[in-house]
């Protein structure tokens, strides 16, 4: 499939309906995703990016029929990680002679992943530009750890389409291919979920980056990802709403994680969200025992929180790993000024309280005084100190 998108650029992806899981197991996809490339064909014909590596014959083939092969004057790669790059080795048996324009880094991805084959590597940094004839350019800006250190976007003079790559991103497959044609309130919400769980580590590179993309004056008519929606209509919308992701977001959210044995607590779970509907009903409060839950959807709904309860009861002088996993989730994604509380069931050491409070401090939660401890199962006293939490993590 070839689709024009703006002047003489066009999409040449793969919609990816089927796809269900990112990162491994740990980006559940929802509602599609793609692998965003792009073919620009002007004095001379460039390939933005490829697709993954399962995907690699019919993409080759697509570019074959639709603009053939020896065609095709130089490659950019924005972005060595495999859903991009995986068809690259399948494309060069066929282009060996082809530049392929990358970051440094990108060149140590590239290689470490497919080895070294030869190929025209041609190192760029941020400012550096290519004429591609037609009196337009490309111009690289490196963007690193958004989300990789070889990570890149190119700019294209002329049309103004900022090839972002992850950044801006969302699994979303969208057959219309851009925000004007998609579901918004699904769009938001994957973006956001995309931000949470990829971006949010490095929101400090965000910030800097969108400041100095700024201060490159360049006019941004369009922004193409590598992923999901491409932003046609108001494009700047996305990068206004990554300046605010990136800043410490938060909403008036009390996010609720637990796992239990016998049910207590998950007891205690719901009745601190009780609590907090009581206390605060204008505070949005979310339950998800993290054993069925998907780990994506909560990090995203943490992401949004002020605040979260985290539950666990004590299993051999520690937590469920399904807690104590998800806990560590939550600290690689790095969230910062958000309320934690701590809460679970024992029978007879009882030391899990104290384990996630340890471990939610680590994690970069300001953890308050308050937790519910309960011997067995909970009582009406237990039960009254859920007050005490949701007031702690709401006020
Ligand atoms: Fe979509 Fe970092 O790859």
């Amino acid at each position: 499939m070839k689709e024009n998108i703006k002047g003489n650029v066009s999409w040449v992806g793969y919609l990816d309906w089927e796809l269900q899981k990112f990162h491994g197991d740990d980006f559940t996809i929802t509602n599609g995703s793609s692998q965003n490339a792009y073919l620009v064909e002007e004095g001379k014909t460039v390939l933005i990016d490829t697709v993954w590596t399962p995907h690699r014959s019919e993409f080759v083939d697509n570019l074959r029929k639709e603009v053939g092969l020896e065609n095709i004057d130089m490659v950019v790669m924005n972005h060595g990680e495999a859903d991009h790059s995986g068809a690259l080795p399948e494309l060069m048996k066929e282009l060996s002679d082809v530049p392929i324009y990358c970051t440094a880094n990108a060149v140590k991805s590239l290689e470490g992943q497919y080895g070294k084959k030869g190929w025209d590597l041609r190192t760029v940094k941020t400012g550096d530009s290519v004429d591609i004839g037609n009196g337009k350019k490309f111009v690289f800006i490196e963007m690193r750890m958004l989300h990789w250190p070889d990570s890149m976007a190119t700019y294209l003079t002329g049309d103004n389409i900022l090839f972002s790559n992850d950044a801006f991103g969302q699994h979303f497959a969208v057959g219309g291919l851009f925000n004007d044609t998609a579901d918004l309130c699904l769009l938001e919400k994957e973006a956001m979920r995309y931000y949470a769980n990829i971006l949010n580590p490095f929101s400090s590179f965000v910030t800097k980056k969108i400041d100095e993309i700024r201060s490159m004056g360049l006019p941004i008519d369009m922004i193409a990802p590598s992923h999901g929606a491409i932003w046609r209509d108001e494009p700047m919308q996305i990068v206004r709403k990554y300046s605010e992701w990136a800043a410490g977001y938060r909403e008036d959210q009390l996010t609720i994680v637990y796992d239990t044995m016998w049910e207590g607590t998950a007891a205690i779970a719901h009745g601190i969200a009780a609590a907090a509907g009581r206390i605060s009903p204008e505070t949005m409060v979310k339950v998800f025992n993290c054993s069925k839950a998907d780990k994506s959807e909560i990090m995203a709904e943490v992401f949004k929180s002020k605040a979260v309860a985290v539950g666990s009861p004590t299993v051999v002088g520690d937590v469920l790993t399904s807690v104590s996993g998800t806990v560590r989730y939550m600290k690689s994604l790095k969230f910062k000024g958000k309320k934690a509380g701590a809460f679970g069931c024992y029978g007879w050491s009882g030391e899990g309280v104290a384990v996630l409070k340890k471990e939610l401090a680590e994690a970069g939660f300001q953890v308050v005084e308050e937790s519910i401890r309960s011997m067995w199962k909970p009582d009406e006293k237990d039960l009254a100190s859920a007050e005490q939490l949701a007031k702690a993590l709401l006020k």
